[in-house]
């Protein structure tokens, strides 16, 4: 399991700490308030424990040319009301604004810089390569006013930007209390689950879960993937059941260029670990807006499938009963609409009568969890997307290799730097 230094290891009181989170929100488009704000609530364990030092939060909202790429002073205001305490708003990323600003800070306070976004070297055509991100403005201006850099932009762990893998040579990286749960949930999830270990995928994004699926079952960790939603009706597919033209048809243009790719996967994991994976038994198909159910037997169908069927439920339930891990990442149903939300809320109620450890990993799976108020259910709900279908892809973290080779670097320095924690 990777190495990082946590909030444990160190001493922050008085320090000057750069904060990077990903508190990345959907927004209403045209008034720009929170539909949701986990992901702000979800760093206020690691604030609370900075509350000594001196801390510059800097994060990302959307992307250049997007209708919710905004500014970060909405986040800074709702930040400071869940805290309880007043963040004060920069509108600066490093310039001379940003930097006066730090450099008035008093032990306590905290500050909220601007979009990180907004500066062309984190993002788009002149975003700077990985290997010169050390000598980028963000990175040389802010680290020369700042004593340390913590993490917990767990959501963008996939991702390389200065603001993001820039500092880790040029200070110590330290997870934060977040990061540190993400990568210890998502790690065991990934190394060292225990047995019998259950992973239902679900969703519409069927590369990553196909890549989930065989990066599972050649590390030899996992016992079975039951596989629903959009992935589950490609994997009858490629099993030999015919969907019907029109689901055919919506996994075709859902997965454009990368439907080849995708359906080969699906014939691997199909042909040589059949005896792996859980497939629907029965669904439910929607005619003018109704539920109505369907046997896999008696497939083809015209109609959308929405839903998995209660037999599936049904079969499903002892394996996650009886599993000491389950690892549960999109949902299994159009679960927009009432008549079709069954599949994925009873998924979800299950995963919180379990006993077993229980991950969610991102995205619709885990607001809804947050939505029906089951997160104490719930052993670990990620607060990542993308982050987590790379991770549990094996596809590299840059993030968190950056926080590693920091580690690794500062580690042994920390007395010398007088870090070092003294309890
Ligand atoms: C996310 O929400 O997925 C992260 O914040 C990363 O955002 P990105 O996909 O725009 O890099
Ligand atoms: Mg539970």
């Amino acid at each position: 399991m990777t190495t990082v230094l946590s909030l444990d290891d160190v001493r922050l009181t008085g320090r000057t700490v750069l904060y990077r989170v990903d508190v990345n929100s959907p927004l209403e488009p045209s008034t720009g308030a929170f539909l949701d704000d986990s992901r702000l609530r979800s760093i206020l364990e690691t604030l609370e424990g900075l509350s000594d030092a001196k801390v510059v939060i800097m994060g990302h909202q959307s992307r250049p040319g997007k209708d919710d790429f905004t500014g970060m002073e909405g986040h800074c205001d709702r930040l400071s009301r869940l805290l309880g305490q007043q963040i004060r708003f920069v509108a600066d990323v490093c310039g001379d604004d940003a930097i006066d600003a730090i450099e008035e800070m008093q032990p306590g306070e905290k500050i909220f810089l601007d979009n990180v976004r907004l500066h062309s070297e984190e993002y788009g055509p002149e975003k700077v390569s990985f290997e010169a991100e050390p000598t980028s403005e963000i990175v040389t201006r802010l680290s020369a006013v700042a004593d340390v850099y913590v993490s917990d932009a767990f959501g963008a762990a996939h991702r390389n930007s200065p603001s993001l893998t820039g500092f880790a040579e040029e200070m110590p990286c330290i997870a934060g209390r977040l990061m540190n749960r993400e990568i210890r949930a998502l790690g065991l999830a990934v190394d060292d689950p225990p047995r019998p270990y259950v992973a239902i995928l679900g969703g519409a994004k069927c590369d990553d879960s196909l890549r989930v699926a065989l990066n599972l079952i050649e590390r030899g960790v996992v016992d079975c993937i039951p596989m629903v939603g959009v992935v589950g009706n490609l994997m009858l597919w490629a099993s030999g059941h015919d969907i019907g033209e029109r689901n055919k048809e919506f996994i075709r243009s859902t997965m454009g260029e990368a439907f080849d790719e995708t359906w080969q996967m699906a014939q691997q994991l199909a042909n040589d670990h059949s005896k792996m994976l859980f497939l629907p038994s029965d669904l439910a198909v929607e005619i003018d807006g109704k539920r109505h159910p369907i046997g896999v037997d008696e497939l083809p169908t015209e109609h959308s499938i929405y839903d998995i069927g209660f037999q599936t439920l049904m079969e499903l339930r002892p394996l996650m009963l009886d599993a000491k891990c389950i690892l549960w990442n999109g949902p299994a149903s159009f679960f927009e609409y009432p008549e079709f939300a069954i599949g994925t809320i009873e998924i979800l109620n299950m995963c919180a009568e379990a006993t077993g450890v229980t991950i969610v990993g991102g995205g619709h799976t885990s607001a809804l969890v947050n939505q029906r108020g089951l997160s104490r259910e719930i052993s670990h709900n990620s607060t990542g997307g993308g982050s987590v279908l790379g991770m549990l892809s094996g596809e590299p973290m840059p993030v968190i290799d950056a926080l590693a080779r920091s580690n690794d670097k500062y580690r042994p320095l920390l007395g010398a730097l007088e870090l070092e924690s003294i309890d």
